[in-house]
């Protein structure tokens, strides 16, 4: 069912409090209840508030999710991380997996990336791989080429569903978005790569993220090959957020 859906993930980043975070999720649970049937909808956390957010969502239809995962496995000897299994113990369903700011504050490549989405799986919390190119990449007309090795670390996975959120680092938290057609060509690309790399019976979810707000989003979620969005700055907020979510909700047909 959630294969045929819009997903929409917020992405709350280092943002949030107990009391922040409360105000938030009792808000969302007032407002979005009824589009929970027909949106998937999710909060990417900060590991310490998984548990609380968790515990506040109760049975709500809204899955809980992490900004990241360890990419050691085991557990053990290694400072400061958290495993997948941890994040699924405490009732993570996903994870995000390459957010534009992890690659560049903590220089995670494919090899890095393959470990983490090898532990999602392992640990059975759904990843969500995150890819998109530069300014400079893309003035330089290499987006699609950046994209596609992003990708590329998929076949060596055995998957049969994908979930990809394409956010052009530019376009991430600076009010400034790719044209409709920029974005269904990429998103484009992005199905004809996972097709090829996993085979043709792969489930396929492709988010766009980068500045979606309350304005652009049901221009957005209406483009061909766009199955959602992942939203920062925009899910910090119960009424921007829970509009969006509004915005993909599509009558059935
Ligand atoms: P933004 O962030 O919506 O604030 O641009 C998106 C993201 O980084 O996932």
């Amino acid at each position: 069912m959630i294969w045929q859906q819009k997903w929409v993930i917020g992405n709350w980043k280092m943002n949030g409090s107990l009391k922040t975070n409360q105000q938030l999720l009792q808000a969302l649970q007032t407002s979005v209840s009824a589009m929970a049937e027909q949106v998937f909808c999710g909060v990417a956390v900060p590991n310490v508030y998984i548990v609380s957010s968790c515990q506040l969502l109760n049975s709500f239809a809204l899955a809980v999710g992490a900004e990241d995962v360890s990419r050691f496995a085991e557990y053990g000897a290694y400072t400061g991380e958290v495993n997948a299994q941890m994040l699924a113990d405490v009732g993570a369903r996903f994870a995000l997996v390459g957010h534009s700011e992890r690659r560049l504050y903590f220089q995670e490549d494919n090899s890095i990336l393959l470990t983490k989405l090898h532990n999602c799986l392992a640990a059975k919390i759904f990843p969500v791989l995150c890819v998109g190119e530069t300014l400079a990449q893309r003035e330089a007309g290499q987006e699609k080429e950046i994209v596609k090795a992003q990708l590329a670390l998929l076949s060596e996975l055995s998957l049969s569903e994908v979930v990809v959120a394409y956010e052009p680092v530019w376009a991430i938290g600076t009010g400034k978005i790719p044209t409709t057609t920029q974005i269904a060509d990429m998103h484009q690309l992005i199905y004809q790569q996972i097709l090829s790399l996993c085979g043709e019976g792969v489930k396929i979810r492709v988010l766009y993220g980068g500045s979606v707000n309350t304005k652009n989003a049901a221009e957005i979620l209406a483009v061909p090959h766009v199955d959602g969005a992942l939203v920062g700055g925009a899910s910090l907020q119960a009424d921007s957020f829970a509009a969006i979510i509004q915005a993909a909700c599509v009558p059935a047909l």
